[in-house]
């Protein structure tokens, strides 16, 4: 990462993992990842953790993160949670576009956008995903597809908007699998982002846009990734849920 014009961030998606009634052991073993000044540390957790969570949280610089939220702000839409109300509860940041939410739960380009939108009113910072599949990546069209999926994210946002946003490149192969794409790998498509950010908001707020890579990220090729340039920090599943791994990748940001 390039420390100069971008803070690390190193997120944490515990996903449809940690009940209510274990998200406080958890949450307490996390404390132990002090960070350094310039380095974020996030632990996005299931909306119904969010409360414990920020509690266990109030004396540390660990912010919390909801992992989906609605695109409208209040209104009938049973069972889902809006951006509002992961603000109110505490949230900062909110992962929007997972790769499970596109492709289990039928998250379109178009969604997306109107989620980043909704965070973004509601005052949190949306990590956007976008990544290829296995075969896009063997059709050579990996930077076709991100360049579709980020513009299609941030279409429509203006330039302050625009500050508040997050990245995260996360191959679709390479979540949850074990496969981790190559730093180098990594960091082509992380420049690719910046690059396509670049022609919509110019140099300067490309270059301050912090671009995680996450994929089977662990505490062994975490110094490699974050060492390179276009990686800003990570977006961690697995290695999330292990206090002792997870303390371990925010030490490598150092
Ligand atoms: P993983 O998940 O680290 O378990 O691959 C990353 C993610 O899905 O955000």
């Amino acid at each position: 990462m390039d420390r100069r014009y971008r803070k690390a961030i190193i997120a944490a998606n515990w996903k449809m993992n940690i009940n209510p009634s274990e998200a406080k052991k958890l949450t307490t073993a996390m404390l132990k990842c002090s960070s350094a000044k310039d380095t974020s540390v996030v632990l996005c957790v299931p909306a119904i953790d969010l409360t414990i969570v920020k509690r266990v949280l109030r004396q540390s610089r660990i912010a919390v993160g909801g992992q989906n939220c609605h695109y409208e702000d209040t209104g009938a839409f049973t069972g889902e949670v809006s951006a509002q109300m992961l603000y109110d509860a505490g949230a900062k940041y909110v992962i929007i576009g997972h790769s499970e939410r596109r492709s289990m739960f039928g998250e379109t380009d178009e969604i997306v956008r109107k989620k980043v939108a909704a965070a973004i009113r509601a005052g949190l910072r949306p990590i956007i995903c976008v990544g290829e599949t296995e075969e896009q990546r063997e059709m050579g069209i990996t930077e076709e597809q991100i360049r579709i999926q980020v513009k299609s994210a941030v279409y429509g946002l203006d330039a302050d908007d625009f500050r508040k946003v997050v990245f995260a490149y996360e191959p679709v192969w390479a979540i949850g699998t074990g496969k981790t794409a190559t730093p180098e790998d990594a960091n082509e498509v992380c420049k690719a982002i910046r690059a396509c950010l670049r022609e919509k908001y110019g140099a300067r707020p490309s270059r301050g846009t912090s671009i995680l890579y996450g994929g089977s990220m662990n505490e062994e090729n975490a110094p490699a990734l974050l060492a390179m340039p276009h990686i800003d920090g990570g977006l961690i599943g697995g290695a999330s849920l292990k206090p002792e791994a997870f303390a371990a990748i925010v030490a490598a940001t150092k």
